[in-house]
């Protein structure tokens, strides 16, 4: 079974893409063959900062590394090193509607944003669909917000096929269940954000443990007292929530530890357990983003092994639609 993942180079992650992703990830591997694509060419969609773009993909792949990603059992590369990607992007935007995109929830928040709404922005489904598809990919591991770009990805996988012949896999999405959404720790009604969040309630993967400790401490509680996760306590309920994501306990078995407690004990227990569960992360993370050449190269390998896979289904595509000559078994 093939595993497939994308995450864009931006922004410095937080926790909540830690525990929300790339623990996924990293569970991944011994799931089945896993493949994790750095998307810088989807961060081009927006507007951005070319030299920061370079420095957080650099920041992003030694955090993944960092996580656990074995770069020798994965496949683990950067989208633009890869052109087979926009190459597909091309070919399926003619598999799909155009009423399609427009319909996408992502596209309009995103880009009732932007001052200048890029045809980028507008095909960026597309570009993800291409990533999926091209790698025959069975499961794809991704945060809830992005269920409707793969739905969209499944029905254009459907239409290519019944309209060309069986071509691609029909990807299904797996979704978190503890842990899928983290909320910031200032404002537990939302989740925690790059762009956005408030800076004391967002925790970066690579903050200081005493600065993990300080966030926790600080963070929003409810009204009332009791340690119960519920609707009407978002803040407790999140701390309960990523106190189970770390230690792999169950909400239950947290709740019934900390009967009796107050909400500054919870913030405690949070806090250093979030802070020890990174600080191995941090010190491997320091280690390997001093060294931007040897993330090149593990990239390089990581892009390699990706254009073997992704030059396959291209021949099959091409073949398929008519596109360039025909093969020696079409002739
Ligand atoms: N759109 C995804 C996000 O913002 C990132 C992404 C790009 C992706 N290509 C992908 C995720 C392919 C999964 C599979 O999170």
């Amino acid at each position: 079974m093939r595993i497939f993942s994308g995450v864009q180079p931006t922004g410095r992650k937080h926790i909540g893409n830690y525990i929300g992703a790339f623990e996924q990830y990293v569970a991944g591997q011994a799931l089945g063959e896993a493949i994790y694509c750095v998307v810088d060419l989807h961060a081009t969609t927006v507007a951005y900062d070319p030299a920061t773009l370079r420095r957080d993909l650099y920041d992003l792949v030694a955090v993944l590394l960092a996580a656990g990603i074995e770069p020798e059992r994965s496949i683990l590369f950067r989208q633009s090193d890869v052109a087979e990607h926009t190459e597909l992007q091309w070919l399926l935007m003619s598999a799909t509607a155009y009423g399609e995109l427009t319909r996408m929830t992502q596209f309009k928040d995103k880009s009732a944003q932007q001052e200048f709404i890029s045809a980028g922005i507008f095909a960026y489904p597309v570009l993800m669909a291409a990533d999926i598809l091209l790698y025959q990919t069975g499961q794809v591991p991704v945060g809830d917000d992005q269920r409707q770009h793969l739905e969209l990805t499944r029905d254009v996988a459907q239409r290519f096929n019944s309209r060309f012949g069986e071509t691609f896999v029909v990807p299904e999405g797996t979704y978190p269940e503890v842990g899928a959404r983290i909320m910031d720790l200032q404002n537990p009604e939302r989740k925690m954000s790059t762009t956005g969040g408030s800076p004391q309630g967002t925790v970066y993967v690579t903050d200081d443990p005493e600065v993990i400790r300080r966030k926790f401490r600080g963070a929003v509680t409810d009204s009332g007292r009791e340690i119960r996760h519920g609707a009407d306590k978002p803040g407790v309920s999140n701390l309960l929530e990523i106190l189970a994501a770390v230690r792999r306990s169950s909400i239950a078995a947290l709740e019934q530890e900390f009967e009796g407690s107050g909400y500054g004990d919870l913030k405690l227990a949070v806090g250093e357990a979030v802070a020890a569960h990174l600080a191995p992360v941090r010190e491997r993370y320091a280690l390997l983003r001093a060294d931007e050449q040897g993330l090149e190269q593990t990239l390089a390998a990581g892009a390699q092994r990706a254009r073997a896979i992704a030059s396959e289904t291209m021949r099959a595509v091409r073949a398929a639609m008519g596109v360039g000559p025909a093969g020696p078994d079409e002739r």
